[in-house]
Parts: C-alpha cells; structure tokens; sequence
C-alpha cells in the first residue's frame, strides 16, 4: 500500500469511531508493529539511498500525521466516554405536550354514538342556507312571526331557492334529505347553526343542534319519548326524569319542549332544564317533498349541543366555548 492510500484510509476509519476499544484497534492497525506503515520503512532498506532519504522522510511525515490523528481521537473519545457515564438512564423523560378534543367535539360525538346505537343515520347539511328551506318548506312564511324566533344573518347573494342566510336551526335539513329518500328511515343531522342575536350566558351566535328525524309507517310521539329517554340515558349514565311542555313549531304537530330534571350542581336543588323542541312532523312537509302524508308518520327533535355540555360539565357560560381559553379547555 502507498503513503496516500494509507493515509485516506487512516482518516477514513477512524472518522467512525466512537469508543476506546475501537481506537485502539485502529492504532494497531496503522501504527502497529504489522502494519502497513511499518512494512514499508522495513522495505526502505531495499531502495537506493537517495531514494530512501525521499520515501524515508515522507513515511516519517505520515508517521507523525497519524500519531497526531490518534492523540486527537484519543482526546475527543475520552471527554464522549466520561459524558455518557455521567447520563442518567433512570431520569424520567421530558413529556410533549398532547392537545385534545374541544369539549363541543366531545359532546357531539357522544350524542351521535348514542343515537347511532338507536339505528340513527348520520346525515349533514349546508351551513349557508337558503331562505325556502330555512323557513318556507317548513312552514315558516315570510309574514310569520314565527320567523322572530330566528333572528337571521342573512347573506347578500340569493339563490334560485330564495336569499341565503346563515341557517338557524339543523330543521333545513329534514326537507333536503326527506326530498332525496324515501321512508322508513331514521337520521341525525349535526351540525352548526347561527343566529343574529345579543349573546348572554346562554346565548351566542354560533352555536351546534343535533336534528332528529324518524319516519315509518307508526311512529307516534310515545315512540319518541322511548328513543328520547334511552338516548338522555345513555348520554348522562343514568336515569334522568324528562317532562313535555306543549309548544310551538310550525312544522310540527303537535308541538313540545322536552325539559331534563337535574340536581344544580351549586344549590343542590333539581330543577327542570330545556334541553330540545320537537313534535310530530306536520303532514305539509310530506306533502311539499311528494311523499303520501296520509301513508307516513314521523318525529322530529333539535337538541340543543352546548346546553348539554353545559349540563354535562356544568359550564356557566355559553360564550366559554368559543372564548379559546386555554384555562378553560384543560379541564376537560
Ligand atoms: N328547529 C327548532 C329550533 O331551532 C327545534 C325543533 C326541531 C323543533 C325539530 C321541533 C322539531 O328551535
């Protein structure tokens, strides 16, 4: 081997080692007594004196270069050696920050669980909706004062069904799905909802339903009672005492408000929360989407999604939920 050759393959080789043992390895295998270094100045004695002054003074300058390569190694694997002695390998780690789901997020999904035990299908709509079916398709003319119970922000285009708008409620959606198929079925329709209007503890302007809609042959308002307690239950992990309160929908018929009793979790006294509106859908709808009114029967209920979170991890404030604070947030 010529000085050049060794020399790459010294720097080569010891640019990869990282503990003592290996370096001394490498030390014997460049500057050992066999190696191959050494092998050529026991061959200089072959050579013309001239020429082995020349080859002489060379090896000797390789020489030096290695030695002083080895002494540098040396150094820089003690210092790596002492520092990895000094490690620590029973300190517990550092853990990353892990996000998680908003509390919104949460109560959404469990709600859509619960449902989707029942048979409930999950169907979504538009949030920019338009005003015939907003209102008109669910009975909810331009002169109704109906239409007062859904302050609206309206959009400046229209649309070939009407202005558009911000939807109020997830009510829309009964008509487009109930336009696209044909009973028996039963859906759930999350989803977010506007409303133009002073915010309060209890009141934003954004804020999520989750519209209910079961349509067959029988279905009776008993029927929803049975699905309404089941999903209440398993939303609170127990038995929950619900009420109807007659009300009013123009879309449905008749009309109630369901209320949930629960233990206020400051004073201790149970009172009555409303929770949704629903009733029995009202015959004109069926007849609008060209289904046979006198053949279907069908409920229809809107939950209200912070009003049970509120419930559920007695929250104070609606407007919390979208306040991003994150001391609020890591509490749940
Ligand atoms: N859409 C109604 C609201 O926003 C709730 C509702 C849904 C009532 C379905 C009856 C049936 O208040």
């Amino acid at each position: 081997m010529d000085l050049v050759k060794i020399k790459a393959q010294a720097k080569k080789e010891i640019s990869v080692i990282n503990n003592s043992r290996d370096l001394e390895r490498w030390r014997v295998k460049f500057l050992g007594r066999k190696s191959a270094l050494s092998l050529f100045f026991a061959n200089l004695k072959n050579l013309s004196l001239i020429e082995r002054r020349e080859q002489g003074a060379k090896a000797n300058k390789l020489r030096e270069f290695l030695e002083e390569l080895y002494r540098d190694n040396k150094e820089r694997i003690a210092q790596q050696e002492k520092e990895i002695e000094s490690w620590d390998i029973s300190r517990p780690g550092t853990k990353a920050p892990t996000s998680h789901l908003h509390p919104l997020t949460l109560t959404l999904r469990e709600i859509t669980q619960v449902f989707s035990r029942l048979g409930f299908a999950i169907v979504e709509g538009p949030e920019i909706e338009s005003e015939y079916y907003n209102f008109d398709a669910l009975r909810i003319p331009p002169s109704h004062p109906a239409r007062d119970m859904w302050d609206t922000l309206w959009l400046k285009s229209v649309s070939k069904k009407g202005r558009l708008l911000l939807r109020t409620h997830t009510s829309p959606v009964q008509i487009r799905y109930m336009e696209k198929h044909q009973p028996p079925f039963r859906i759930i329709v999350p989803g977010r909802c506007f409303r133009h209007e002073a915010t309060d503890v209890s009141h934003d302007i954004q804020f999520h339903q989750v519209e209910g809609l079961m349509v067959d042959e029988e279905v009776s308002l008993a029927n929803f009672k049975d699905i309404i307690e089941t999903a209440i239950r398993g939303l609170f992990s127990q038995k929950v005492k619900i009420r109807f309160r007659p009300s009013y929908f123009p879309f449905v018929s008749p009309g109630v408000e369901v209320d949930i009793k629960i233990r206020n979790k400051k004073s201790g006294a149970q009172e009555w929360m409303e929770i949704m509106g629903a009733g029995m859908v009202h015959p004109d709808l069926f007849e609008t989407v060209g289904y046979n009114k006198n053949l279907w029967q069908g409920f229809a209920f809107g939950v209200g999604v912070e009003r049970i979170a509120m419930i559920k991890y007695n929250i104070p404030d609606i407007r919390l939920f979208f306040s991003s604070d994150i001391r609020f947030l890591k509490q749940f």
